[in-house]
């Protein structure tokens, strides 16, 4: 069995940490402190070395300790009993250096696939209640997770709809002239774009199919009074279901051209997977616009946990990582995940109230502070464990 565990972390000048190192167990970890102690900062610095991504921020900036030009995350990961150390060095501005067992990388990217997370934090509420780009930027995650290739396949599609879009918008204000030369350079983009998106559009369903009989068996664990979750995958190539590659790119050409005359007119790209819908449903109602709070916060829960039940059964168990939400829970979706996260071969858990984290959970705790001793008043953040 594979057991991934994050045995050490040391962070330099990352968010509110001038320099810290923590050993950590296996199990439940339990970080707690007040508001703006330093809490979702470890997590957030955890969820970088798996996506290298900030799970709050666009930008790398901000992850970096005010006054300092870089920020170091290094982690001790024991995974099937083996050791090794990753290392990335954010430096805002320039490209992120990384080393796996103090060896430089060619590129940051390399270290993916280490620290392998999954994360339900609060900002994932938008995945429920956002705009559709939300719900596909979910799903990429997923479709890159599943398969580390997807990640090159997207930034291709994303060169290739942002120079088909300029070729559009110029082609706007052009009109009959150099109709043929237009029509000759959208050939090269569309193929291109049937091509990329033709991949994409099968791993998002794959991924979807996947995910939702998981996603559904974890909402009714956590709702068992609500009717069931559905997900459906809503694309810009009509209703008939994505079977295969083939009919998949053929569906994607013949829908390009329908829209030939609207994209020209509008000047930008109408069809492909850059407009997908996730359509998420209880019962028979959207859960957009009609679910509660709570409910809500319910279906995004069990969209992470269902994506955590996915990889586990399908690579190794990731570590999971929970900010704040047992508050945002009633005492039964508690218990419920309670249960869930004590058999976990890893997971953090942050709680400004300790209370709220239920004690079957058993977790190790660890108390996140800051000290107000140095000049500028800002702190520098501690943690230790209790006991
Ligand atoms: N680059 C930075 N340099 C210095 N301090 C920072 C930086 N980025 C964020 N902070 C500080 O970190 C604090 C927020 O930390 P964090 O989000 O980890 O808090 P938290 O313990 O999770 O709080 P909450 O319980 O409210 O979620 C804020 O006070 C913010 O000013
Ligand atoms: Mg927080």
């Amino acid at each position: 069995m594979s057991n991934l565990h994050i045995r050490h972390l040391h962070l330099v000048d990352f968010r509110t940490y001038s320099s810290v190192d923590i050993d950590l167990p296996a199990g439940p970890i339990a970080l707690a402190g007040a508001n703006g102690m330093g809490k979702t900062n470890i997590i957030e610095a955890i969820g970088y070395l798996s996506t290298l991504s900030s799970h709050r921020v666009a930008s790398d900036a901000p992850l970096v300790r005010q006054g300092a030009a870089a920020a170091r995350i290094a982690a001790e990961v024991v995974r099937d009993d083996r050791a090794l150390t990753v290392e990335i060095d954010i430096v805002p501005g320039s490209s992120n250096k990384a080393r796996i067992n103090n060896a430089p990388t060619q590129r940051a990217r390399e270290i993916l696939g280490i620290v392998r997370t999954v994360m339900f934090a609060p900002e994932d509420l938008s995945i429920v209640k956002g705009d559709p780009s939300d719900r596909r930027r979910m799903l990429d995650d997923l479709i890159v997770q599943r398969n580390p290739r997807m990640a090159g396949v997207r930034a291709d599609y994303d060169r290739v709809l942002r120079q088909r879009n300029a070729l559009l918008k110029s082609a706007q204000g052009a009109r009959r002239a150099n109709a043929e030369a237009v029509d000759a350079t959208l050939a090269v983009w569309d193929e291109q774009l049937i091509e990329h998106g033709t991949q994409i559009m099968m791993a998002r369903n794959a991924a979807i199919d996947a995910l939702a009989p998981l996603a559904a068996t974890d909402y009714a664990r956590i709702a068992p009074a609500s009717a069931e979750l559905g997900m459906r995958y809503v694309t810009t190539i009509g209703d008939d279901p994505i079977t295969d590659d083939a009919s998949t790119s053929s569906r994607l050409a013949e829908a390009i051209g329908n829209r030939r005359k609207d994209e020209l007119d509008r000047g930008v790209t109408l069809v492909g997977p850059h407009r997908d819908e996730l359509q998420l449903t209880i019962g028979d109602l959207a859960v957009k616009g009609y679910a509660s709070h709570g409910e809500s916060w319910s279906v995004a829960l069990a969209l992470r946990l269902g994506t955590y039940d996915l990889l586990d059964a399908e690579q190794s168990t990731p570590i999971l990582i929970l900010d704040d939400v047992f508050a945002e829970l009633d005492s039964a979706r508690r218990r419920h995940l309670a249960q869930r996260v004590a058999s976990a071969p890893q997971v953090f858990i942050t709680a400004a109230v300790a209370q709220d984290v239920p004690t079957q959970v058993a977790a190790t705790w660890f108390d996140v502070s800051r000290s107000d001793d140095d000049a500028d008043h800002s702190g520098t953040g501690s943690v230790t464990q209790r006991g």
